[in-house]
């Protein structure tokens, strides 16, 4: 019979469908998930992992299987037969070593060729997701932690986005609270024409911030405004609604530019945007019973927590938690979305986990053992030090201009570029453009992957001279590797895209082996990074990509071989991957360096 394989899906998908198969008629009165990994040993490249479980399981319900090698051997011999898999043997207590057809191997890398990378997408198990990440505080700074955030968000949505799940890519920007009242009132007070003014003429609201905040504790009539402003704004007042929106509007501007030297997307959905909802929302869960009266606030007790979750404050006010509250409301039941992951620095896990616990408790979520959607993460960072071990911050000033940040890094990479085409007399080769491009991608990628090759748990260390090195689990080294593979390219008489064609990839040396089934796992790799929401998941492959292409590159000639079609091929699919895995992480690619 057929095997019931499709042809989309990771390969560790497709082998785990296979093995499902061999399950259901190796122990049919069982209902078992197949556990299916990259072979550890040098027996296969994938095995299965069911027997020892089904053994422990089967033994009371009667199977006549003798130990759990003698599942092994049944469940290796009742692998369909197909074009996938070349042998399967068994060894110790049952793990099950698939060994992949080499010509399968191969078949799978060319079709990518010629029909695209993104027939590698591995399938998930989520239609729709929402991203919340950045979301900085209108006019207060926006720190290391907001790049973060940023960079890290995007490198998620751009994943998900590449396994074909619609990923509603939310800013969840702090513009409502009582900040607001101060920075009206000081607006009106230093800018009386403030309705004709461009947002330019108010200059860097992070001053301005600061100095209505040093006004606001300063003078007691001013703060005493600064409050009834508040009021006023939250009443709809138009003239305060106005100024509100011009604040916004200001720092809206100043964010918009950061994001788009990053190139990031994202739709601003601000804190504001949550606020009619919050009444309603807080309704449904007091009727639950949920909320409680507790020292004149209103709030949620949840286990395991010594203090409640505040959702009205003393003041009648609402608050971070009762928005979150009301967004996640609205995320669940308008967006519809399966997945809601937001990204903030590990600071914050006290207060997700809170208002997690109080929607399970309210009956929006499952419980997180049963593994259902709908269902929420927080993804948390840790923090960005300086060279001296503490906060990071730039020289003099105590915040750190994100702008600027990447304005150094570009130009650092720049004059290291220029001394380099000096020395070797290449600099003739290239335009004022080529220069600037190729230094704006190599250093703004320097920045991005310093930050997301890290387990993002841990604190790291923010240094140039270590992100811009040509040496080590670099950006600047990888874009270093995909150069020499596109110049190898470059280098042949042969084309390429003609040999997708017509050509044929065979994998006959080890080294060619070993290059083609990394090749493959890419789509797995994809899958295990959204699945734990784990950037560094994609940049340890891509560094690992490097080393094996350089590995095959160092014992099998390329150029100038009997096996060149076939083994450009393979350099041209490392370079592809090469690239997607650049695209997902944010990184514009160079051809030449
Ligand atoms: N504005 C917050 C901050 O700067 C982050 C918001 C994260 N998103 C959320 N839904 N709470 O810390």
């Amino acid at each position: 019979a057929a095997p019931a394989v499709q042809g989309a899906g990771s390969v560790k998908q497709q082998i785990s469908n296979l093995v499902a198969l061999s399950l259901r008629a190796t122990v049919p009165e069982v209902d078992v998930e197949p556990i299916v990994e990259v072979c550890t040993g040098k027996f296969g490249d994938y095995q299965c992992n069911n027997a020892m479980g089904l053994w422990s399981k089967g033994k009371g319900s009667g199977t006549s299987f003798k130990n759990p090698n003698a599942i092994g051997q049944a469940i290796a011999k009742n692998l369909p037969a197909c074009d996938v898999i070349e042998s399967a043997s068994v060894a110790g207590p049952g793990f099950v070593n698939i060994v992949l057809s080499k010509s399968w191997v191969a078949k799978r890398i060319q079709d990518m060729l010629v029909n695209g990378i993104k027939t590698w997408a591995p399938i998930l198990p989520v239609k729709r997701v929402v991203l919340d990440f950045s979301s900085p505080n209108i006019a207060k700074e926006m720190h290391v932690g907001h790049l973060r955030s940023t960079i890290i968000g995007d490198t998620l949505a751009r994943m998900f986005e590449f396994s074909n799940v619609e990923v509603l890519r939310r800013n969840h920007v702090g513009d409502w609270g009582t900040q607001f009242g101060m920075l009206i009132e000081f607006l009106f007070e230093k800018f009386p024409n403030w309705e004709e003014l461009g947002s330019q003429a108010i200059g860097d609201l992070q001053v301005f911030y600061k100095a209505s905040k040093q006004r606001f504790d300063e003078d007691a009539e001013f703060k005493d405004r600064a409050q009834q402003a508040v009021v006023r704004l939250q009443g709809g007042e138009e003239k305060y609604r106005a100024a509100w929106k011009k604040i916004c509007e200001i720092s809206r501007n100043e964010f918009d530019q950061v994001y788009k030297l990053l190139d990031v997307q994202l739709e601003e959905k601000g804190e504001s945007f949550y606020n009619p909802y919050i009444p309603q929302v807080l309704e449904k869960l007091s009727s639950q019973g949920l909320i409680e009266e507790s020292e004149g606030a209103r709030v949620i007790f949840i286990q395991g927590h010594q203090i409640p979750l505040i959702v009205v404050k003393r003041d009648g006010g609402f608050n971070y938690a009762s928005t979150d509250l009301a967004a996640l409301w609205y995320r669940l039941n308008v967006e519809k979305a399966e997945w809601i992951i937001y990204v903030t620095d590990v600071g914050q896990q006290q207060h997700f986990d809170m208002f997690f616990k109080a929607a399970r408790m309210a009956g929006w979520l499952p419980d997180p053992k049963e593994k259902k959607f709908p269902k929420t993460s927080h993804v948390g960072f840790g923090l960005v030090l300086g060279a001296d071990g503490k906060r990071f911050r730039t020289r003099s000033t105590e915040v750190v201009r994100l702008g600027d940040l990447l304005d150094e890094a570009k130009s650092r990479s720049k004059s290291e570029l220029l001394q380099r085409l000096t020395e070797n007399g290449k600099i003739v080769d290239w335009t004022d453009e080529e220069l600037e491009q190729t230094s704006k991608a190599v250093g703004y990628g320097a920045v991005k992957y310093a930050d997301l090759k890290n387990n993002r748990l841990t604190n790291y260390t923010f240094s140039f001279d270590q992100m811009l090195s040509d040496k080590g689990n670099t950006a600047v080294y990888l874009q270093y590797a995909h150069a020499r593979i596109c110049s190898i390219i470059r280098k042949s008489n042969m084309d390429v895209e003609e040999l997708k064609v017509s050509g044929n990839i065979s994998l006959a040396h080890p080294d060619e082996r070993v290059l083609g089934l990394y090749l493959i796992r890419y789509a797995e790799i994809v899958e295990e990074a959204c699945t734990n929401l784990l950037p560094s998941v994609l940049c340890e492959y891509l560094y690992n990509l490097s080393e094996m292409f350089t590995r095959f590159y160092t014992n099998c000639q390329v150029v100038g071989s009997p096996e060149e079609p076939s083994r450009l091929l393979l350099c041209e699919a490392t370079a592809v991957v090469m690239r997607q895995c650049f695209q997902l992480l944010g990184i514009t690619p160079v051809y030449k360096l």
